[in-house]
């Protein structure tokens, strides 16, 4: 395989190799696509529809034709290249720098026979041949064994497990994330990509802590520092929670119930946060607060702005940072 310098071309190309032609999807192959209708979870994870209704069935070969000209990429039929004959679909998606997608469905009477792994091998090959594609990516499910053989027989390597990444009917489902392309290897790790990880989030606070210590002989280790205010029965009312390390503080979080706003309860919190780390030899209290939160209440209470990133978490608000000299 060599890479040309042609960029991918802006008509539908007809693919063959070993027996496999993929083509544009004509009319013809609405049999193909009515039998990926039956499927359980072609449906879900495709735009195949799930009712063989014979104009469902014409719309999704028309979506089929239309995905070039809208810039989506290339949705191919797979092709028995013997009789012509539509056995599956397999897709190129464009996506940014360089980076492509792919996915494919075979018609259950047609399963086991090679057709998947071989369009899969064939498409790889085309794309990876231009110059504008360096990456191509596939995400089956762990459990869906047909699609994970189908990508290592291609020569795909998997490079991570995501955790609840994309839907699949109602739900996140976990992916296994496959990379064929320029630079890719076999990894000497497995990774898993995932939202809360408390016993990853221990460790590597433990481990942080230790190369802190080394790097900083004679500097006593990150405190966390933390206030409450609760009411007669315990209730919370208001908390902060933050740190402090040699002459730096830092609050990361604050929180003031609503029936507590308005009495004096964030000044207090803040009050006592700082009184703490100034015993503790702090002479900057850092912290960030986005434009719908509270940068007017640490404002208010001597802290001045140093910075903004605009455009954050949305664009029209900004996260601000602020510090205050503690005397
Ligand atoms: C995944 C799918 C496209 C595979 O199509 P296929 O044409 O049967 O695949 P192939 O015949 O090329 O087989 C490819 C590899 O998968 C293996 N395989 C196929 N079906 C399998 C199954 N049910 N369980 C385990 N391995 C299976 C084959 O043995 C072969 O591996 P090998 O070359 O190491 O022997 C097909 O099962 C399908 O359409 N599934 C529903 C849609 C889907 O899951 N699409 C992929 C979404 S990520």
């Amino acid at each position: 395989m060599t890479a040309t310098p042609l960029l991918l071309p802006r008509t539908m190309p007809v693919l063959e190799d070993a027996g496999v032609r993929l083509r544009p999807f004509t009319h013809a192959d609405a049999p193909a696509v009515r039998a990926a209708t039956q499927d359980p979870l072609i449906p879900l994870i495709t735009t195949v529809p799930a009712t063989d209704d014979d104009g469902e069935v014409a719309a999704y070969v028309e979506r089929q034709l239309g995905r070039l000209d809208e810039g989506v990429g290339y949705s191919f039929a797979i092709a028995d290249a013997a009789t012509d004959t539509c056995v599956g679909e397999i897709g190129l998606w464009m996506r940014a720098d360089g980076r492509c997608g792919t996915g494919y469905w075979v018609v259950p009477a047609r399963r086991r026979e090679g057709w998947a792994s071989r369009a899969l091998t064939l498409l790889t090959s085309w794309a990876l041949d231009h110059d504008d594609v360096d990456v191509i990516e596939l995400l089956a499910e762990p459990g869906n064994a047909a699609s994970r053989a189908t990508a290592a027989r291609a020569g795909y390597q998997e490079v991570a497990l995501l955790r609840r990444h994309e839907p699949v009917g109602e739900e996140l489902r976990d992916m296994v994330l496959h990379r064929a392309g320029r630079g890719v290897a076999t990894d000497p790790w497995t990774a898993e990509v995932a939202e809360a990880d408390a016993a990853l989030d221990q460790r590597l606070s433990d481990e942080l802590d230790a190369h802190n210590a080394a790097a900083t002989p004679g500097l006593a280790p990150a405190r966390e520092l933390t206030v409450r205010l609760t009411d007669d029965a315990g209730l919370l009312l208001a908390g902060t929670s933050g740190w402090t390390w040699g002459v730096a503080g830092g609050i990361a979080l604050t929180w003031v119930a609503p029936q507590a706003r308005g009495t004096g309860a964030g000044s207090r919190l803040l009050d006592l946060f700082e009184t703490e780390a100034r015993a503790r030899g702090v002479q900057h209290v850092f912290t960030t607060s986005f434009t719908f939160q509270a940068p007017g209440f640490y404002q208010r209470n001597g802290y001045e702005e140093i910075g903004r990133w605009q455009g954050l978490p949305v664009a029209g608000e900004a996260d601000v940072h602020l510090v205050k000299a503690l005397s």
